[in-house]
């Protein structure tokens, strides 16, 4: 039985109702916006696996955030299907009480082996990152080579195997793949699943980043605009990252994160557990709180409950709208290491 919900708000009023979780920092492609190629090399060092949370320590931590109000639960990476026995944790977070949405954010390329164990764990749907529907683009985005059609057919056993409604995002940078998002509209029109163009955005310190690579959501629906006739539909649900636009013939339904022209921190909901077991209140946050170090030091569900909470209450997070252009200096966490 539910007792009465402890719901816990921020500085802002905002309640905490998402939590995405890391389960690794590693991820089997190097994209130039988040993992560039020339910093992350062989011999980089990730998280050693003692400082990774395990499964247990992870269903222990989405119960107790569960009851401070988490009603959603998004597991992420780095790339998450690269980590072991990931239905096992799956499986876990299903059997949770009081979630209602059970995602998985990944690149997809090892989503033809695992779709099918994922959606008997009990995973609901998948989010695909996508930059690009050319082939030649899309290794170069990767920054591996690796090629376009596993990814495909990753999304196609995904659907197959019911992880619907099916999502992809993609990363728009000015210059690189922005010509080419009518493209991805096309290919993926009618097919049920919903394609959504993120701006490019400053997270983490190691990309580069510059206004100027920016295409704006304003500008994406322009574009689109010319070749497409869609309607704007409303949020589908509080707090959706997402403004959804659909064709007007039916056939499908598209989306624009637009989190640095329309920043969306009003609504934001979300926190954030890194693969070592930190909790971070915004996608720009310069630090997490350590909650690995308390639960292995023995701390009651009553304690660690209390951290998370005593965290959320002082939460006074908006990044996305006090974003300044010179972003060069800030000290941020890197993109990876919390899943977007
Ligand atoms: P749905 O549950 O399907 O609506 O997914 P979602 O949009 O919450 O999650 P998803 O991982 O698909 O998020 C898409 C992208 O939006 C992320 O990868 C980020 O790039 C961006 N995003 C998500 N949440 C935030 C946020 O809190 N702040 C900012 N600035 N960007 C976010
Ligand atoms: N700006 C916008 N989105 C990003 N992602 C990773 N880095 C960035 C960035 N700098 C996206 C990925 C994936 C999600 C987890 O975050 O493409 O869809
Ligand atoms: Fe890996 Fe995703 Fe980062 Fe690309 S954006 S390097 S797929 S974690
Ligand atoms: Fe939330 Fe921070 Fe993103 Fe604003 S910038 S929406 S507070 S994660």
């Amino acid at each position: 039985m539910r007792t009465a919900l402890p719901l816990v708000t921020d500085r802002r009023a905002r309640p905490l109702r998402d939590l995405r979780i890391s389960v690794t920092d590693r991820c089997n492609f190097r994209c130039g916006y988040c993992m560039p190629a020339e910093v992350y090399g062989e011999s980089y060092r990730f998280l050693p696996k003692p400082q990774i949370l395990t499964f247990e320590e992870i269903e222990r931590l989405a119960r107790l955030f569960a009851a401070q109000g988490v009603r959603k639960l998004r597991v992420t990476g780095g790339e998450p299907l690269v980590r072991a026995q990931l239905p096992d944790l799956i499986e876990r977070l299903a059997a949770l009480g009081g979630i209602d949405d059970l995602a998985l954010t990944t690149n997809g390329y090892l989503l033809g082996a695992h779709a099918e164990a994922l959606a008997k764990a009990g995973l609901r749907r998948v989010t695909v990152s996508l930059d690009s529907i050319d082939p030649v683009t899309f290794e170069q985005m990767n920054g591996r080579g690796l090629p376009l059609e596993r990814v495909i057919a990753g999304i196609d056993a995904a659907a197959r195997a019911g992880l619907t409604p099916i999502k992809i995002n993609c990363v728009v940078q000015r210059g690189v793949n922005d010509a080419q998002i009518p493209d991805l509209v096309r290919h993926f029109r009618g097919s049920g699943h919903v394609v959504r163009f993120i701006e490019y955005m400053d997270v983490g310190t190691r990309n580069g980043w510059n206004l100027d690579d920016v295409v704006g959501a304003d500008e994406m629906l322009e574009r689109l605009g010319r070749e497409f006739d869609l309607v704007p539909l409303e949020p589908g649900y509080r707090g959706e990252v997402a403004r959804r636009w659909a064709h007007a013939d039916g056939s499908g339904e598209i989306g624009l994160i637009t989190s640095v022209t329309q920043p969306f921190c009003g609504d934001c909901t979300r926190a954030r557990l890194s693969a070592d077991g930190s909790l971070y209140t915004c996608l720009f946050a310069e630090d997490g709180l350590d909650l690995k170090t308390p639960l292995r030091d023995g701390a009651s569900d009553e304690e660690v409950g209390e951290l998370i909470s005593s965290v959320w209450r002082a939460r006074d997070d908006r990044y996305s709208e006090q974003r300044s252009s010179d972003t060069s200096s800030t000290r941020r966490v890197e993109m990876y290491h919390i899943g977007g």
